[in-house]
């Protein structure tokens, strides 16, 4: 198959097309992609019959910055009669691997939202008709995904489910902390679960370890940390959260972050400074260099035009500083569901001294 399905936030299509076409060329596979602005979803083409085939096994899904699925999948299946929509779209499965389940998902945009009901409903009756024919079994290697773009109008396709996001419509659905003192703070409970597995959690975001945070009023992000039993330094001219501050666990330094300089090394740096994205890689590049922390979330805002270039090349640049400076690590960056106009970026150095 040749057709490459990503999902994207409402917005981003751009970049998401840019990221998949920049990729794909790396690999030697060449295309086109067709996007609608603020659709949440771009198609890729490929000039190879086999081409989409060929980038899922090529490319890790972790790589992808912007997208937040993809597929496999076949050319748009349009007019599909209502009546008769289970057995007209599981005629097109002989083509595909085995699955092990179904989901039927809509973009994640107003019209989307209109489709769920449908989704949920056509979905379990048409998982029921796979089952019955033995097409889903447990032990498959693939997920088959139908995107509805209206009732009739759909693209079926696939993902390997160890190279793929796990839940619908590529979206991580996260309750939001009553306690918590800003919604931003699901952005770092959200990077957590997206950049660590879930069985490094007690190595890496546990119990007694050293944060700071940059730009952490009014402390959502403190929040996480305190909720992870971390001690915070909270770096603002801001006001904290007073009912964060009596958990004893932060100290609050009404100083700049970018002049601030710690007397010790700290487990954990993150930061949430609205700022320029070069200004805050330069600030983030100082505190990896000089091993003021062994690893790092933080968020680059992106409010200009050329959203993938300012991306490629504030990492880049993080990168060849690391490496011109002997540092081995770790790097993903990701547009997280509650990011909006900025990504976040994970490092980890991986030879820090003791
Ligand atoms: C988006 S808010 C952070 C929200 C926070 N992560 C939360 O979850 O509540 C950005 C914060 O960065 C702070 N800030 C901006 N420039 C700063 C600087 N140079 N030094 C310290 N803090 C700064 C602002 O005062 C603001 O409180």
């Amino acid at each position: 198959m040749n057709h490459l399905l990503l999902y994207c936030r409402p917005g981003f299509e751009k970049e998401c097309a840019a990221e998949i076409r920049d990729l794909c060329e790396q690999r030697g596979i060449y295309g086109y992609c067709k996007l609608d602005e603020h659709s949440g979803y771009v198609l890729f083409v490929s000039h190879q019959p086999d081409g989409a085939e060929l980038a899922v096994q090529q490319i890790c899904f972790s790589e992808l910055i912007f997208a937040r699925q993809w597929l496999v999948c076949l050319p748009l299946i349009e007019d599909v009669d209502r009546e008769d929509r289970i057995a007209i779209l599981s005629q097109h499965l002989e083509q595909f691997p085995l699955c092990q389940e179904l989901i039927v998902e809509p973009a994640d945009t107003t019209e989307g939202r209109e489709l769920q009901r449908f989704c949920n409903s056509f979905g379990s009756a048409f998982s029921q008709s796979l089952r019955k024919k033995g097409l889903l079994q447990k032990k498959a290697l693939h997920r088959l995904h139908l995107f509805a773009i209206s009732g009739d109008c759909f693209y079926l396709g696939y993902a390997a489910i160890d190279n793929s996001a796990p839940w619908p419509m590529g979206i991580m659905r996260l309750k939001f902390p009553k306690a918590a003192p800003s919604r931003s703070t699901l952005k770092l409970e959200e990077a957590w679960h997206w950049f660590i597995p879930q069985k490094d959690w007690h190595r890496y975001v546990s119990s007694g370890k050293r944060a700071v945070d940059l730009g952490a009023a009014p402390g959502g992000w403190t929040w996480q940390l305190v909720n992870q039993n971390m001690f915070v330094t909270a770096i603002d001219n801001g006001p904290m959260s007073p009912e964060l501050m009596d958990s004893g666990q932060v100290t609050h330094l009404t100083e700049d972050a970018f002049t601030y300089q710690p007397a010790k090394r700290f487990d954990w740096m993150v930061c949430d400074i609205v700022d320029k994205p070069a200004r805050v890689t330069q600030l983030m590049t100082e505190w990896l260099v000089q091993d003021w922390c062994r690893e790092t979330i933080f968020n680059l805002k992106l409010p200009m035009k050329q959203r993938y270039i300012e991306v490629k090349q504030c990492l880049q640049q993080l990168q060849n500083s690391l490496s011109e400076a002997g540092i081995e690590y770790h790097i993903a960056a990701k547009h997280l569901y509650h990011d909006r106009e900025e990504i976040t970026v994970h490092v980890r150095v991986l030879n820090a001294t003791d």
